[in-house]
C-alpha cells in the first residue's frame, strides 16, 4: 500500500470544481496581476487572524526578506533565529547584507529556544526570526521582554494558536505542500501596524509610488490573481483538514505508543502541519518504509549553522548540539488530512516490524 507524505491528487478531488470555477473567473476577467481576488484575500486572511493588515507577496522567502527590508534591516545587522528551519529563514536575512545569528532549539519542541536566543543578544542584535516549526507556536515571551522586534515564520502555522499576535511582523507562506498550499508559489506578511503594511505595499513592487516614481528599493514580490483566487476557493475547507491532521496525530499516538519512537506531544493550537518524530536507527527505519511505500523526510538533515554557504559566519559541530542531535534522529511520517485508516495502520505496522 502507497502512503505519499503529501497526496494533493487526492485533496484536489475533493476541492477541484471550486478550484476551476476561480481559475476560469480570473481567466476571463484579463486581470492577472495583484486586483479584487488578491485584495479580498488579504481581508479574509486579515480576518481570520485577528489582524489589521495582510499584503499578499510572491512566496514565504519574499515575505520573509521584506518583513526584515520595512524593519530597516541591513548591511551588519543581527538577526537572531533557529538553526532549525527550511533554508528561507535565514536566507531571507543574509540576502540583506545582514549576519544571521543561529540559536538551538528546545529538544522537546524543536523550537527556538529562547533562552539560548537571549545569550545570543549582542548591540548588533535588530530583531528575532523565531520559527513556529511544524505548526507548533514558539514560546516568544522571553523575546518580547527584550523589546526588540520579532517577526513571526508562520510559513508552517497558519491557524495555530495566537500565530500573529505575538510579533511586529508575521509571514506566511502557501507553497502547495502548506496546510492551505497554491497551485504555485505564494506568501503573505500580516501585521497590525499601519506603517510597515503601507511599507510592505511599497516595496512589493519597486517601491514605485507615484507610478515610475521609486523613493525606495524594491523588487517584483506581487502576488497572482490566480493563486490569490485559488487559495480563496481552498480557504473554506482549512478548518476540516487541520481537524483532520489533528484526528492522524491522535491516531499515531494510539498506534505507535508502544513503540520505541518518541511521539511529538498533543499539544493545543498546533496544526500539525508535520508529524515529527525521534527515532532510533532512523535512516534505517525511513530504508524500511520506503521499501513498503511509505514516503517520510527529514526536517531537516542539516542545521542552518553548518550549512556551506553560511561557512564564513563560523559555525561548527558541536555548537548547536539540540539541533544537530535533531538532524540525526527526526523523521517526519505521512499526516495529510487524506491519510485513510488503513494507511495510518499500515505506517504503524510497519514500524512495529522494524523495531520487533
Ligand atoms: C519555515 C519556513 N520558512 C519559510 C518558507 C519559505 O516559503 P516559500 O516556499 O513559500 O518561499 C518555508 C517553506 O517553504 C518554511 O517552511
Amino acid at each position: 500500500m502507497k502512503v505519499p507524505l503529501l497526496d494533493l491528487k487526492a485533496q484536489y478531488a475533493s476541492v477541484g470544481s471550486a478550484v476551476e470555477a476561480a481559475v476560469q473567473r480570473v481567466l476571463e476577467s484579463g486581470y492577472y496581476i495583484l486586483g479584487e481576488d488578491v485584495a479580498a484575500f488579504e481581508g479574509e486572511i486579515a480576518a481570520r487572524l485577528g489582524l489589521a493588515h495582510a499584503i499578499g507577496v510572491s512566496s514565504g522567502s519574499d515575505a520573509l526578506l521584506v518583513a526584515l527590508q520595512a524593519l530597516g534591516i541591513g548591511m551588519d545587522d543581527e538577526v537572531i533565529t533557529s538553526s532549525l528551519s527550511f533554508f528561507a529563514t535565514a536566507g531571507a536575512i543574509a540576502r540583506l547584507g545582514a549576519r544571521p545569528v543561529f540559536a538551538d532549539i528546545d529538544p522537546q519542541t524543536f523550537n527556538m529556544d529562547p533562552r539560548d536566543a537571549l545569550r545570543r543578544v549582542t548591540p548588533r542584535t535588530r530583531a528575532f526570526i523565531p520559527v513556529h516549526l511544524f505548526g507548533r507556536p514558539a514560546d516568544v515571551a522571553p523575546l518580547q521582554a527584550t523589546g526588540l522586534p520579532i517577526i513571526e515564520d508562520a510559513a508552517q502555522a497558519l491557524d495555530a494558536a495566537r500565530v500573529g499576535k505575538l510579533g511586529k511582523l508575521t509571514t506566511l507562506s502557501f507553497f502547495p505542500s502548506k496546510n492551505l498550499g497554491a497551485a504555485g508559489d505564494a506568501g503573505m506578511v500580516v501585521t497590525d501596524d499601519p506603517a510597515l503594511a503601507d511599507k510592505i505595499r511599497l516595496l512589493r513592487a519597486h517601491g514605485s509610488r507615484p507610478k515610475y516614481v521609486h523613493a525606495t528599493i524594491g523588487g517584483n514580490f506581487r502576488l497572482d490573481t490566480l493563486q490569490a483566487a485559488i487559495l480563496r476557493a481552498k480557504l473554506p475547507f482549512l478548518t476540516a483538514w487541520n481537524q483532520r491532521r489533528r484526528a492522524n496525530m491522535l491516531r499515531y499516538r494510539e498506534l505507535l505508543k508502544d513503540t520505541p519512537l518518541a511521539l511529538p506531544d498533543d499539544v493545543e493550537g498546533n496544526v500539525w502541519h508535520h508529524f515529527v518524530v525521534r527515532a532510533p536507527n532512523r535512516d534505517a527505519l525511513r530504508k524500511h518504509l520506503a521499501e513498503r511505500e511509505i514516503e517520510t523526510e527529514i526536517y531537516y538533515p542539516l542545521p542552518l549553522h553548518l550549512q556551506p554557504c553560511f561557512a564564513h559566519l563560523g559555525g561548527q559541530e558541536g555548537d548547536l548540539p539540540e539541533a544537530e542531535l535533531a538532524s540525526k534522529t527526526v523523521l517526519a511520517l505521512p499526516i495529510h488530512p487524506e491519510l485513510s485508516e488503513a494507511q495510518l495502520a499500515h505506517v504503524a505496522g510497519a514500524v512495529e516490524e522494524f523495531y520487533q
